[in-house]
């Protein structure tokens, strides 16, 4: 019952490498400049995941990030996935879909390379996609505490639904579970401006990422 009232009062609508420039910055700016300075294995949380997309997304990323750069990443990096849905979390779990649900967004080229055929139109994301990823219900406006700090935070189309205070509260959370010169990524129409002063905003054409301002 919890289940469908949260179901009903959320749009869980997303897609693969949702809005394209994202995923691109993640891989071409924000990755190789974390890897000079990487002292441990890279956490990176993708808060409100819904069916997954966006977690295996930043995992193809990385995959094509390490293929242009062998051992470019020589601690690792490991892909937390959070949203307040089970059923959600359960289908992102599993990591298959519907080939329809696959080619709305996804190129033929990047299906063939990181999905494997299950039959009856479905397709599985291959373990190497599959295997960083780590699920975990969580809802946003818990303490992240006992999350831990982490390199990169994607909240992408979920603050869009709070109140400004609410906003508030998780965006100061989030400055606070951020590294020092860690990345926070929102959805394209959101900002953390009139909500907080703890960011400087970078913009990386064409898009505009967010960094904790160092104290
Ligand atoms: C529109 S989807 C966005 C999915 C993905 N981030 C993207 O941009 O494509 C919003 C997601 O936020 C989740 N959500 C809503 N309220 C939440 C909360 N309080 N804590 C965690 N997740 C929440 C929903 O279950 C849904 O999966």
């Amino acid at each position: 019952m919890r289940e469908r009232v949260i179901d009903a009062m959320t749009t869980n609508e997303t897609l693969w490498f949702r809005d394209v420039h994202p995923f691109e910055i993640f891989k071409q700016v924000i990755l190789p400049e974390l890897a000079l300075r990487q002292k441990h294995t890279l956490r990176i949380w993708s808060a409100a995941c819904s069916s997954g997309q966006e977690p295996y997304s930043l995992s193809m990323a990385l995959q094509e990030y390490l293929w242009s750069k062998p051992g470019g990443l020589p601690l690792g990096a490991e892909i937390l996935a959070t949203d307040i849905s089970a059923s959600m979390l359960k289908e992102a779990q599993s990591g298959v879909y519907e080939a329809a649900s696959l080619a709305r967004s996804l190129s033929s080229e990047r299906q063939q390379r990181f999905f494997e055929p299950q039959g009856q139109g479905l397709w599985r994301a291959k373990n190497e996609i599959r295997a960083r990823v780590q699920f975990k219900e969580w809802n946003l406006k818990q303490s992240f505490g006992a999350l831990g700090k982490f390199d990169v935070i994607f909240c992408r189309n979920v603050l869009i639904y709070f109140s400004n205070e609410l906003k508030q509260y998780i965006l100061r959370r989030f400055a606070a579970a951020l590294q020092p010169y860690g990345y926070l990524v929102l959805g394209s129409s959101e900002s953390v401006a009139g909500c907080t002063d703890l960011f400087d905003m970078v913009r990386i054409e064409p898009a505009v990422v967010y960094r904790p301002k160092i104290k």
